[in-house]
């Protein structure tokens, strides 16, 4: 008898974050709320398609001479120096000198993944194939890594006491770490605490980078989500970029264009020279040609008409500024809910504090487990909240709830 062939094969758990969203949709409770999904949602609960994609939609439909043909394996052309534009800075010193490689991904996991791809073959390791990563960090970004043979291990970063930054942690880790290490950065909105470094403390980390000859592997999701303002949130990327620290950065378009299906991002690669970029861009392409052979049209489409017209880029911008502050609006209210009203036991100020579409709210996972088993509430077993799940009309059930099960009253 031969043995099944896959006999050897585990089944594995399914994603968490998949997971929670399938138990959601099952579920006939009428006031469930989902609070794990990572994308933008209206006061209404519904997915929002940005109004300046519609428009750069239709503009799209209307242009008959658009093909379908391959793009570029680096992507489409006007859409990587815009989005290194977007990203950089219109004034960038090491765009004009053509120093930056930029390639079209699929949106930013793509990014993650050819930028790993790319370290693990060329980066001038010197022990240990390793990335530091946050404790805790974006639950793809391990895998990611292990994917392509580098070990993720992890630097401190979220205090539990504080509920914020454990900056000395932190630091003493760039401090200890073997010369060269490559440690990941997210850019800003930190997934999943909402914790960011302040820009006194990225100044310290920077230096402290460059002493160590640290290479920064930026990841920037969440560009105009966090703070509402595009140039404010590359703040940090742009800081490194003209302090020298070696980087590359990954970027995605999936939550600030709403773009979320479409797969729009890139890897920036930022090279000593405009000679070595040119080296690194050739790489990056045989990487690139043997895994998708060239990036997908539609959202790159939709992205270059945006950035490249003044009139769509300031709607764009406005289309920004409303998801932003609903998020930062929903923070004011819970927290104005729990603290004045509720008289929830502990500090909430980590709620308005925090930065972006994620909360950690601090709670236990035995007080989340309550909250989804016994208020049909759907989140993450740490804690973490996504502000865009609530709403005007659930946002008061949420709170009542959250004050219930911190008491133990559930
Ligand atoms: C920190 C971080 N990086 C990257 C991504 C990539 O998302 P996408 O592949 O949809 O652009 C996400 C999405 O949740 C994220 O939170």
């Amino acid at each position: 008898m031969s043995s099944e062939l896959w006999q050897n094969v585990p089944l594995a758990p399914p994603d968490s974050i998949f997971k929670l969203t399938a138990a959601f949709k099952a579920d006939t409770f009428d006031k469930k709320v989902n609070l794990g999904v990572g994308a933008y949602r209206d006061d209404n609960d519904k997915p929002w398609v940005l109004p300046v994609v519609k428009k750069a939609e239709s503009i799209i439909l209307n242009t008959p001479a658009l093909d379908h043909e391959y793009l570029p394996i680096t992507g489409l052309p006007e859409f990587t120096s815009a989005a290194a534009k977007l990203l950089l800075g219109p004034d960038s010193r090491v765009l004009a000198e053509g120093r930056v490689t930029t390639v079209q991904t699929i949106s930013g996991t793509g990014a993650n993944h050819l930028g790993a791809l790319f370290l693990s073959r060329f980066y001038q390791w010197t022990g240990d194939k390793e990335v530091y990563l946050s404790d805790p960090t974006w639950a793809n970004h391990p895998a990611i890594f292990k994917n392509v043979g580098i070990i993720p291990v992890s630097y401190p970063y979220y205090d539990p006491k504080t509920i914020g930054l454990n900056f000395d942690g932190f630091l003493s880790s760039l401090k200890s770490a073997p010369e060269g290490s490559v440690f990941l950065l997210h850019a800003c909105a930190h997934n999943p605490t909402g914790v960011d470094p302040t820009k006194e403390q990225w100044n310290v980390i920077a230096q402290a980078m460059l002493e160590k000859g640290h290479y920064g592997f930026f990841d920037t999701a969440y560009q105009g989500f966090a703070s509402g303002d595009l140039d404010n949130d590359a703040w940090a990327i742009r800081f490194f970029v003209d302090k020298g620290v070696k980087m590359l950065i990954c970027q995605s378009f999936a939550k600030n264009a709403g773009l979320y299906g479409e797969r729009v991002g890139a890897l920036h690669v930022v090279s000593p020279s405009k000679e070595a970029a040119e080296r690194v861009k050739s790489q990056l392409s045989v990487l690139q040609r043997s895994e998708i052979s060239n990036p997908p049209t539609y959202g790159a489409r939709i992205v270059t008409l945006i950035l490249n017209d003044a009139e769509l880029f300031s709607e764009w911008k406005r289309d920004i500024s409303t998801m932003a502050g609903r998020i930062i609006d929903m923070r004011k209210e819970l927290y104005k809910l729990l603290t004045e009203e509720l008289h929830t036991p502990g500090n909430w100020d980590h709620i308005v504090n925090q930065i972006g579409m994620f909360s950690f709210t601090g709670i236990t996972p035995e007080q989340s487990k309550a909250l989804t088993e016994k208020a049909h509430i759907y989140l993450t077993v740490n804690g973490r909240i996504s502000m865009t799940g609530l709403n005007r009309n659930n946002i008061r059930y949420f709170a009542t709830s959250l004050d219930a099960a911190v008491r133990g009253t559930l």
